[in-house]
């Protein structure tokens, strides 16, 4: 009988602790959380259109608007398809992040850096692991962002994790825990996105200012997909059956690690890893190469 009643909790811990992999309609996942009227449902939901003017709500002193996801998530791959401000985006941030909001938090950061006409758009990433970022890597991208949609995902497992612009990494963190590094592992995280003004410190430091004349300013996105550990996300996130977990994601490949050094070598303009004027002496996890 014990045997039996192990067995049924088993099959019941399988059937509520699922991961769940399905392209997400906006609605159905997430939630508007700064300046209702500032977004836009498009084709039936599917897409999503965010305005940036000066009539954007305050919270507290930032203008701009923004959405959650309804659910935390623990470990997999979250992605979404962006279509970025065009023109002259200079002084906007549009976001795309994981963060856990928590005391000590975890988060994992996309940060669209806006320009002037013709000047590249500037990725910025972070890592948070409980409550320490001070991470920042930056990238600029090899294409118009605002021309088209590009994809850009966060795959996010024990041994690491990696953003990328379409299918091209353009960083990895690894677990380093070994070498006292702490890693996010512990804690789900929401999914998050904002527009923005953040002239204050985002292009060329903060010496380019956003344009009023200019606005409003468009994001557009669409094909939300979330894949992750949602209820139970203990037994579920160290379930040896997730597909993140296995070999193909435990590292890059060989194209997915040329392709990573061609961006390290072409397009990054700022790595917290090599400023000496914030480490004397590079941070652990920067020793360890890719
Ligand atoms: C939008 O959704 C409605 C109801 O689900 C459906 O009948 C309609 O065909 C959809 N339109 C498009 C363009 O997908
Ligand atoms: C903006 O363009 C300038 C000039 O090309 C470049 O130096 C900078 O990295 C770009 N990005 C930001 C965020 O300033």
């Amino acid at each position: 009988m014990a045997k039996l009643l192990l067995i049924y909790a088993v099959l019941v811990l399988q059937h509520f602790c699922p991961s769940i992999a399905k392209p997400a309609t906006f609605l159905q996942d997430f939630h508007i959380t700064w300046s209702e009227g500032h977004i836009k449902q498009l084709q039936n939901g599917t897409a999503i259109q965010l305005l940036l003017d000066q009539s954007s709500g305050k919270v507290p002193y930032l203008v701009g608007c923004g959405f959650a996801s309804k659910s935390k998530y623990m470990f997999g791959r979250v992605s979404m398809k962006i279509k970025l401000v065009p023109g002259d985006s200079a002084g906007t941030v549009t976001a795309f992040y994981m963060n856990s909001d928590t005391g000590n938090r975890d988060e994992l950061d996309f940060e669209f850096l806006g320009n002037r006409t013709g000047q590249p758009y500037t990725v910025q990433t972070n890592v948070f692991a409980r409550g320490k970022g001070d991470k920042e890597q930056r990238v600029n991208l090899w294409f118009d962002p605002s021309a088209q949609f590009h994809t850009y995902s966060i795959l996010w497992n024990r041994r690491h994790i990696v953003f990328y612009v379409d299918d091209v990494p353009i960083r990895v963190y690894k677990n380093n825990e070994a070498k006292g590094v702490a890693y996010p592992n512990s804690q789900p995280m929401g999914i998050y996105s904002t527009l923005w003004e953040a002239d204050n410190w985002a292009t060329r430091g903060g010496l380019e200012k956003i344009d009023w004349s200019k606005a409003p300013f468009y994001a557009y996105y669409k094909d939300f997909d979330i894949e992750g550990c949602t209820s139970g996300p203990a037994r579920c996130a160290y379930s040896p059956k997730n597909w993140w977990d296995e070999p193909l994601y435990q590292q890059l490949s060989t194209i997915q690690a040329r392709n990573y050094r061609w961006v390290r070598v072409n397009h990054m303009v700022y790595d917290y890893c090599t400023d000496k004027t914030r480490h004397q002496v590079p941070p652990p996890e920067c020793l360890a190469g890719i």
